[in-house]
């Protein structure tokens, strides 16, 4: 199959890659390079530097199954909300519309556990939306245009949450979390944690992410929306302390104001992706 991954450059978007790849798929990958690298990009992908809001039919001929991973990131939904909606959300819209004009077949599509902001209880795939960030609000918008686009293709919504693995980003502004603490550990020895640490995090390896894509792509489910992570809560400063004891010198922690949106509780039943498409998440190892 010709598979094109939006984002591909990118964290998530260049293991899709990768996987394809070797799975013996034609992969195209674009990407505005705006927070991707080109050096993440695996060797044997076609590249397009082009952000998605700029796209033509001819760049997609051809294309059976897009993987839509391209977004605009939370620190940019702070800067400027405005351009954080028409990534996220209009430029998600424009790729529908053209992969249903050249004959998409899949459409996989990657949303994000910030659309059900904070849930009392735990969150399955029919918890309410209450998105507590602009980037909540337009990874929402996304995800439910795709869902508008469901009898014209095979789409099918995974919704992440704190993936992590090789190649994540890790500069404190724009980084998760694991990476952010590692480079901090092994730089400078003081890692900086917002807020008191107490907020829970489902740690997902980006491995059993990229095996949920390959399942969604194989099984051909349709319209549906699953929740794509592992089960295993840990706290910030459960991952620190972790991390501290692994470290081979002195550690420190210095504490910053809670994030603005920032989520507490993370208790998220992953059931659903576990039964209908078969994927284990293996829990987190640093
Ligand atoms: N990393 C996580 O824990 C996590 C959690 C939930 C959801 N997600 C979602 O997963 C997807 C991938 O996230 P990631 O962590 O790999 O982020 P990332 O920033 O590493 O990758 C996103 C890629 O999209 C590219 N991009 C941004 N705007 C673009 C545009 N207008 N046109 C083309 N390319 C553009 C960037 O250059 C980057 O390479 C995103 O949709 C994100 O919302 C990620």
């Amino acid at each position: 199959m010709r598979c094109l991954v939006t984002g591909g450059a990118g964290f998530i978007g260049s293991h899709i890659a990768a996987r394809l790849l070797k799975s013996g798929h034609e992969v195209l990958v674009i990407d505005d390079l705006s927070a991707g690298k080109t050096k993440n990009m695996p060797e044997g992908a076609e590249f397009i530097n082009s952000s998605i809001l700029h796209i033509t039919p001819t760049d997609l001929e051809g294309v059976d199954a897009v993987f839509h991973n391209a977004a605009s990131k939370k620190n940019i939904c702070l800067i400027d909300p405005e351009y954080d909606m028409t990534v996220n959300g209009i430029g998600t819209l424009a790729l529908l519309k053209l992969s249903v004009k050249v004959g998409v077949k899949h459409f996989i599509h990657a949303s994000t556990g910030s659309v059900y902001g904070e849930v009392k209880g735990t969150i399955t795939e029919n918890s309410p939306y209450n998105p507590v960030s602009y980037y909540g609000v337009s990874k929402l918008a996304g995800e439910r245009y795709v869902s508008l686009f469901h009898d014209k293709m095979k789409t099918v919504i995974l919704r992440y949450f704190h993936v992590y693995g090789p190649r994540q980003e890790d500069d404190p502004n724009l980084g998760g979390v694991v990476a952010v603490f590692k480079k901090q550990i092994k730089d400078g020895g003081i890692i900086t944690l917002h807020g008191d640490g107490s907020q829970k995090r489902v740690f997902t390896r980006v491995e059993d992410v990229v095996e949920a894509n390959l399942a969604a792509l194989h099984l051909h489910p349709s319209g549906k929306v699953y929740n794509c992570c592992s089960n295993y809560q840990v706290s910030v400063m459960a991952l620190a302390g972790a991390l501290i004891r692994k470290a081979d010198k002195p550690v420190s922690i210095k504490y910053l104001p809670p994030l603005p949106g920032d989520i507490y509780n993370f208790d998220v039943d992953n059931s659903k992706i576990l039964q209908e498409l078969g994927v284990s998440f293996s829990g987190y190892k640093l």
